[in-house]
């Protein structure tokens, strides 16, 4: 790890987040939610966004197993937690950092359809579209990303520098 690059800055962030929680707010106006954050990385979002969202919601996280200390996915996802609570018949927005190949969010996607919500929205705060492999996407996007590594925000590298306040490029 030599570099780090800001990609993003924190007041670009905190605008597209704050844009994302308006089009929520509307779109689920006289609804409640759940935002189900994936763990750990989108933490931050998840508390960033939740706090734009003018409606009724409430919290709950799940965890994968990640990519360990590799840059690369090794193709298979494992469920580490689950959600604490039925969400049956509840308006669900699947809190996520990074859509990448897509192969995390279409394993949750199906794990959450499952618990027979009333909706499910995905919402992931970057798009790697290039590498996307699975048919995922999300309802709501902060903003589509070339491939690069990424970290800050949430978002690490071998657990490393996810309390940087912008999302960086590894160099
Ligand atoms: P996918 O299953 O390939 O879509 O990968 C999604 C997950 O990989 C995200 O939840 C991230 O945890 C991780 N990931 C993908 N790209 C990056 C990156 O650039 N930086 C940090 N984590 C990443
Ligand atoms: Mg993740």
């Amino acid at each position: 790890m030599s570099e780090l690059k800001v990609l993003l800055s924190r007041e670009q962030i905190a605008r597209r987040v704050a844009q994302l929680g308006e089009k929520i707010t509307i779109d689920f106006a006289g609804e409640t939610i759940v935002l189900v954050g994936v763990l750990k990385g989108a933490a931050i979002f998840l508390s960033d966004l939740a706090r734009s969202i003018r409606l009724d919601a409430t919290f709950d996280f799940i965890s994968v197993s990640s990519y360990g200390n590799k840059k690369l996915n090794s193709g298979e996802v494992k469920l580490l937690k689950d959600v604490d609570q039925s969400l049956e018949g509840k308006n669900i927005i699947l809190v996520e950092d990074i859509l990448d190949t897509g192969l995390t969010l279409s394993y949750l996607r199906r794990i959450l359809l499952a618990k027979h919500p009333k909706t499910l929205h995905i919402a992931a705060l970057l798009d790697k579209t290039p590498r996307r492999t699975e048919a995922v996407k999300a309802d709501y996007v902060g903003f589509e990303i070339p491939d690069e590594f990424v970290v800050g925000y949430g978002m690490d590298y071998a657990e490393q520098y996810r309390n940087l306040p912008d999302i960086c490029v590894v160099g």
